[in-house]
């Protein structure tokens, strides 16, 4: 029986997911399929009880269904608890059971893709959205410290308050990088489409040498930020890393395998190249 797993959002057409999730898929020798279940908001519900169907292993969720689609589960994880967003679903024999695993792959991008480990590192991250919560939380676990700039500060407020910890601390300044060991972007500040592709979320001003800069941005490659750290002789991160490592967590939760992450970062960079065509 061919079986099969989904993305559920909208749009979902230019997702890169269903290409690195596929090509890793056929390279495990599965017999599973995976998708884009373009899917408006009036049928998330039905999409969602679909998937207890036994020939569905899963799916993930995008924007703008993070958050709306906890309601209609069964079941979530702790994370996907604490963060108040589930990315991926699996179809535990008709229960329908949610995780989050952004975080998890920036922390596994993070030590395996930049040979960084956060325990005891004081890092600085942009943004306070759905993928900065999902980050915060992780970094935190990681034993990180975590100082948090967003345009509209309240919303780092609110973070900090959630994260509940004297490890978490919201800061004015998103360009003064001193004393950081990291700094990640979460903000879709340099994103193509979004009209500020030459804007770098922070100037990285007094960072040290060796800060490592993160850009959880995938498209394109190299953002302004991460050519402001190229520039100033810094080590980088892309967003491939993150969107390749998250799959690879939510491919092990579906199949109970581990998934090649080769395969994943080839196909991943192929789809990519692909579209800024
Ligand atoms: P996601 O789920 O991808 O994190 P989101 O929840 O919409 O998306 O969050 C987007 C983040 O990018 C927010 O931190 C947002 O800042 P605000 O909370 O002030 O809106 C940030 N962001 C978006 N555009 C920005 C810009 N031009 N300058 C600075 N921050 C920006």
């Amino acid at each position: 029986m061919s079986r099969s797993i989904g993305l559920i959002g909208h749009p979902v057409a230019h997702s890169v997911s269903p290409r690195f999730q596929g090509a890793a898929l056929h390279a495990a020798r599965l017999n599973v399929i995976y998708e884009a279940w373009d899917t408006p908001a009036g049928e998330l519900e039905d999409r969602v009880a679909s998937l207890r169907d036994e020939a569905c292993l899963g799916a993930n969720v995008t924007i703008p269904h993070k958050q709306a689609v906890l309601a209609v589960l069964d079941e979530l994880g702790d994370t996907a608890r604490r963060v108040g967003a589930v990315n991926t679903i699996v179809n535990e024999s008709g229960r329908l059971v949610g995780h989050n695993t952004d975080g998890h792959g920036l922390v596994e991008a993070l030590r395996k893709d930049a040979s960084f480990d956060p325990d005891g590192q004081s890092c600085l991250l942009l943004g306070a959205g759905g993928a900065a919560r999902a980050i915060a939380f992780a970094l935190l676990d990681a034993g990180a410290k975590v100082a948090i700039h967003n345009r509209t500060r309240a919303r780092a407020e609110d973070l900090v308050s959630d994260l509940d910890s004297s490890a978490a601390s919201v800061v004015d300044s998103a360009d003064d990088a001193t004393g950081y060991a990291c700094v990640i972007n979460t903000t879709s500040v340099g994103m193509d489409g979004t009209g500020t592709e030459d804007e770098s979320p922070s100037q990285l001003d007094g960072a040290a040498p060796g800060t490592l800069v993160v850009d959880i941005v995938y498209n394109p490659a190299e953002t302004a930020l991460l050519k402001r750290a190229a520039d100033l002789g810094l080590p980088t991160l892309g967003g491939v890393a993150m969107l390749v490592r998250q799959g690879a967590r939510s491919f092990a939760l579906w199949t109970g395998e581990e998934a090649s992450v080769d395969v994943m970062f080839e196909a991943a960079r192929e789809a990519l190249g692909e579209h800024s065509k």
